[in-house]
């Protein structure tokens, strides 16, 4: 087993400065049902017809679990400092409680040996939204035992990466998977009831602090935190129905989970209908200290009041003045910039950007390449952004940029590609993009490797 830890990246600033992709497990690793693999709740839901944008599942995906060595190669050609990937729960433990799959963890052995080969740091995030179908089938984040079996999967990942691994993430974008999980639709498992989904959030929350608690007693040198998706919240019209249905979406989307984890209390808006699930001594178990908060971050939101849903608010359209992405995702980066010192302000904690970029309707040229230059433009001005917030004084850290890969995209399968490299999904065959090789210039003149 290798051991050696990675190089650290000095960036130009006196701080350490981290460049990294991310990615995570469902949406690249295929494999879905192999070397003992268990169901997923996506699994399932992939299943179920008119899901997903040409009913796409994850079963093969880019194929990253048996071509792993050549996505470690190219991230390695890139000059990343660090990989935040997603262990698949249903993989190590295909239950979710009780038996664990040797082969499975054995998979997640052979990429942190690579990575550490590379001296690309591994960023190991435990639960990027594929939860074993055997605990959705009891009712998944909505049963309180939930946070518990979390508890016991992540000492199992605490033991058995932990003398290689020492950058920890509990959950991935707590609140999209719940809001669309449990509320408004469009990710599994599918549930539209609103004391689900106040449920699900203090589980999660319960979830959280007793992981940190277990990583933290099991490997001693760790450095954890969690990855929120923070996006100001804004009202689509002046419309007093629309102002009060984008503070009470801020609460849920930016509060629900930062606030109670970080500051000790559920936001305002939501405390009372949070209240009947908090038993004695929630609060103390999830408000734990963590080391530092991880970013993701698009664009800025549009709400408006909606009906047809549990919490009565819906997506509403950025002005028309708005450049969007072919997501038709607003480009803002001025809203970063601003968010960047809004979470570094209110929390404290060094921040680490762990998803920033844009899908594109990216093709092969008749030369073999991939020219993105609107994602190039992106990225400069969206980095542009956070070195403005950086020189205003957010303690940021590190960036990475989503994704290394195209990838599923969750409820728009295969037709949306956040990727720097390029997946021929029909022969798995990566081409890394124009924007790849502009990351790769921009890494090595600011960190260059030793
Ligand atoms: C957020 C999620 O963490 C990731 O899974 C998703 O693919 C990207 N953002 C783009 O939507």
């Amino acid at each position: 087993m290798i051991t050696r830890a990675p190089a650290t990246v000095a960036a130009a600033s006196d701080a350490p400065f981290v460049w990294g992709v991310s990615t995570s497990s469902y949406q690249i690793e295929g494999a879905a049902a192999e070397d003992g693999k268990g169901p997923s709740i996506w699994d399932t839901y992939c299943r179920q017809p008119g899901r997903i944008t040409d009913n796409d599942t994850g079963d093969v995906a880019c194929d990253h679990y048996h071509r792993y060595a050549e996505d470690v190669a190219l991230m390695k050609a890139l000059g990343v400092g660090a990989y935040r990937f997603s262990v698949a729960w249903p993989r190590v433990q295909p239950k979710g409680r009780g038996a664990v799959n040797e082969a499975g963890l054995a998979f997640y052995d052979r990429l942190i040996d690579a990575l550490l080969e590379a001296r690309i740091e591994p960023w190991l995030c435990l639960y990027h939204w594929d939860l074993p179908q055997a605990l959705g089938d009891l009712g998944g984040w909505a049963n309180r035992d939930c946070a518990f079996w979390f508890a016991d999967y992540a000492a199992l990942i605490a033991r058995r990466y932990g003398d290689r691994v020492k950058r920890f993430a509990t959950f991935n974008e707590s609140s999209v998977f719940t809001l669309f999980g449990f509320v408004m639709g469009g990710q599994a498992p599918g549930i539209a009831d609103r004391t689900m989904f106040h449920r699900a959030i203090h589980h999660v929350n319960l979830a959280h602090g007793g992981a940190i608690d277990v990583l933290r007693s099991l490997v001693k040198d760790a450095s954890l935190g969690i990855v929120h998706n923070i996006q100001p919240s804004r009202a689509a019209t002046p419309a007093a129905e629309d102002v009060k249905a984008a503070a009470l979406f801020d609460a849920y989307w930016n509060g629900a989970f930062a606030d109670p984890q970080l500051l000790g209390h559920y936001p305002a808006l939501i405390a009372d209908l949070m209240e009947p699930w908090i038993a004695a001594g929630d609060i103390a178990r999830i408000c734990r200290p963590i080391d530092w908060f991880g970013l993701n971050h698009y664009s800025p939101l549009y709400m408006r009041a909606f009906d047809d849903n549990p919490i009565g608010v819906g997506w509403g359209a950025a002005p028309d003045s708005v450049p969007r992405t072919s997501f038709g995702w607003p480009i803002e980066p001025d809203a970063f910039r601003d968010t960047l010192l809004h979470v570094s302000k209110r929390y404290g904690l060094p921040v680490y950007v762990l998803e920033n970029g844009r899908s594109n309707p990216d093709v092969v040229d008749e030369k073999g390449a991939v020219n993105d230059p609107d994602r190039i433009e992106f990225l400069k001005s969206y980095i542009g952004a956070m070195n403005q917030a950086r020189a205003a004084g957010a303690d940021v850290r590190g960036y990475f940029v989503w994704s290394l890969l195209d990838n599923f995209e969750w409820s728009s399968g295969f037709s949306q590609r956040f990727g720097i490299v390029y997946v021929d999904y029909a022969t798995g065959q990566r081409i890394p993009k124009a924007s790849y090789h502009w990351y790769a210039d921009l890494i090595r003149a600011t960190a260059p490797r030793p």
